[in-house]
């Protein structure tokens, strides 16, 4: 079956100091030596994308972003344009991630001149969206997610690359994973949603999902149709633990 390409991507949220180098050094090189058979990327916090990019190179391991601001400068004290992180060498960004949502009170609008940014950059957005487990429990999810999707994703996108991560939040860092089927239902649904918002690009994008992924409950989640690889937070920390991910896909 051809389908969009898989991408595993690890998002390291803000762990990591220059000394971690070693294990993006770790996956660049066992990828060197046999190839993954998806895209693979690392999300390391903006301290050390330019780092990263120094250590691997034009090597296998693509360098993503976790945030950008929508403007490309000015008086935003503490945040990083989407320029910057092309600058530093990132190809790719995560934006919309449920902790930012939750934590800084990013709405779906500011999400999509997020998107907008990271275009006109040149970067390749990860767009993420989770339902919670209230709103799962209350048989939400479908429709909380589909507003998510409707909202943050611009029309921009049309002819695009980008992806999208479904990321149930009550799955993040929890140790509980998706079951298969509830995965594939998400999964169907937000294709449905993407091709009827966006065309050709929302056919082609991958979807990706993320929560608790680990080597152990990969080859299973990352064979659910509709499946177009994974976002994995602290099992990308080390490169055996991910690399176990990246050759179950
Ligand atoms: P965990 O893999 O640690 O559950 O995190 C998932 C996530 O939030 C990736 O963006």
């Amino acid at each position: 079956m051809t389908g969009p390409t898989r991408i595993i991507a690890g998002n390291w949220k803000m762990n990591g100091t220059g000394e971690s180098l070693d294990e993006a050094r770790a996956v660049a090189e066992a990828l060197a030596q046999s190839p993954a058979a998806v895209r693979v990327a690392l999300c390391p916090p903006a301290t050390l994308i330019w780092r990263m990019k120094e250590a691997l190179g034009a090597g296998p391991v693509e360098i993503g972003g976790q945030d950008c601001h929508a403007e490309r400068e000015g008086a935003y004290t503490g945040d990083v344009s989407a320029e910057m992180l092309t600058d530093a060498g990132a190809r790719l960004v995560i934006l919309g991630h449920s902790e930012r949502r939750a934590m800084h009170g990013e709405t779906d609008a500011f999400v999509a001149a997020k998107v907008r940014a990271a275009l006109s950059a040149g970067l390749e957005p990860i767009i993420c969206v989770g339902e919670t487990l209230a709103e799962r429990e209350a048989g939400q999810a479908e429709q909380i997610v589909e507003r998510q999707l409707l909202a943050s994703l611009p029309e921009a996108l049309a002819g695009q690359a980008f992806a999208v991560a479904y990321e149930p939040v009550w799955a993040i860092g929890t140790g509980r994973v998706a079951e298969p089927a509830d995965i594939a239902t998400m999964h169907a649904h937000i294709r449905a949603v993407l091709a009827r918002h966006l065309g050709d690009s929302g056919d082609r994008a991958p979807i990706l999902y993320g929560g608790s992924v680990k080597p152990s409950n990969a080859a299973e989640t990352l064979s659910v149709p509709e499946v177009g690889g994974a976002l994995v937070g602290g099992a990308s920390l080390k490169a055996s633990d991910f690399l176990g991910i990246i050759r179950a896909a």
